[in-house]
């Protein structure tokens, strides 16, 4: 299993703040953003990860992470993980920065996480178990209006997906983290642009929907999605607070 990071976006919903620098670079705490999904993967047993990013921000992405020296494999002997780039040139949708990772992806399964997103739950198991389909991560929000939305029934399955519905139909928002099998690239393929120009996530995991392939899991722990400052200060403290009870 391989990982792509998606790193690029426009990041305006946390101006001034990436005015000049890139919001996944940004301090959550002691960290920044990005190591905290990179950190995710290598639990998670990935060595493998391309992030991507917009031409813009690639140089300072690249003097930070070089090719993954600062982050040890958890099973295999080797000095450090691997760490590749792509670059997205414009920010036109989620789905099209996954494609950008189509070539190095190759014949192998991939799990894609928003780099912007914080995870506390472990999710070595569900990639682990991972096998063909895809697998979307479920948590219960207050503002489900923010995010890509999944109804489901009684029976635990997934029954409509909505990307930022003006009426949601539940209040599980579809995470920023998804594994997918080889068939996601011909998905990207076959899905249209959305109303406002983005080549949409939420599309792709509605033809994994169709094909009846797409499974849920309910996250327990806490999940960030840092898209304002907000949720960026939120995080922080989170962290902070964890460190202090650790010691
Ligand atoms: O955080 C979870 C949500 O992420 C999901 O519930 C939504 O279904 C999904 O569309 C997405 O919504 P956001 O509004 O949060 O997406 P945002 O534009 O903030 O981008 C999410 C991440 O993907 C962020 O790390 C930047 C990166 N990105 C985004 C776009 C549009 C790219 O690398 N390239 C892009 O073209």
């Amino acid at each position: 299993m391989k990982a792509v990071i998606l790193a690029g976006g426009s990041g305006t919903r946390l101006h001034p703040l990436t005015l000049v620098t890139n919001k996944h670079l940004l301090p959550v705490f002691n960290k920044p953003v990005i190591y905290y999904a990179i950190e995710k993967l290598v639990d998670a047993g990935i060595t493998k990860i391309m992030v991507v990013t917009s031409p813009h921000h690639i140089d300072a992405f690249v003097k930070l992470l070089g090719s993954g020296q600062h982050f040890v494999p958890k099973t295999t002997n080797a000095k450090q993980i691997q760490i590749v780039y792509g670059i997205q040139n414009e920010p036109n949708g989620i789905a099209y920065g996954l494609f950008i990772a189509e070539d190095y992806i190759g014949d192998d399964n991939c799990v894609l996480f928003l780099g912007d997103n914080i995870f506390m739950d472990d999710i070595a198991p569900a990639v682990k178990k991972f096998k063909k389909g895809a697998t979307v991560f479920l948590k219960k929000v207050p503002d489900p209006k923010r995010f890509g939305i999944a109804e489901m029934n009684k029976k635990g399955k997934i029954i409509s997906l909505e990307e930022k519905p003006a009426t949601p139909k539940s209040n599980l928002a579809v995470t920023g983290l998804y594994i997918y099998d080889n068939t996601v690239f011909d998905k990207v393929r076959k899905i249209p642009p959305s109303a406002r120009g983005e080549y949409e996530i939420t599309s792709v995991n509605s033809l994994y929907l169709e094909e009846g392939t797409l499974r849920p899991q309910v996250l327990k722990k806490e999940w960030f999605d840092i898209g304002n400052i907000e949720s960026l200060h939120k995080a922080s403290l989170f962290m902070k607070k964890r460190s202090h009870n650790d010691k």
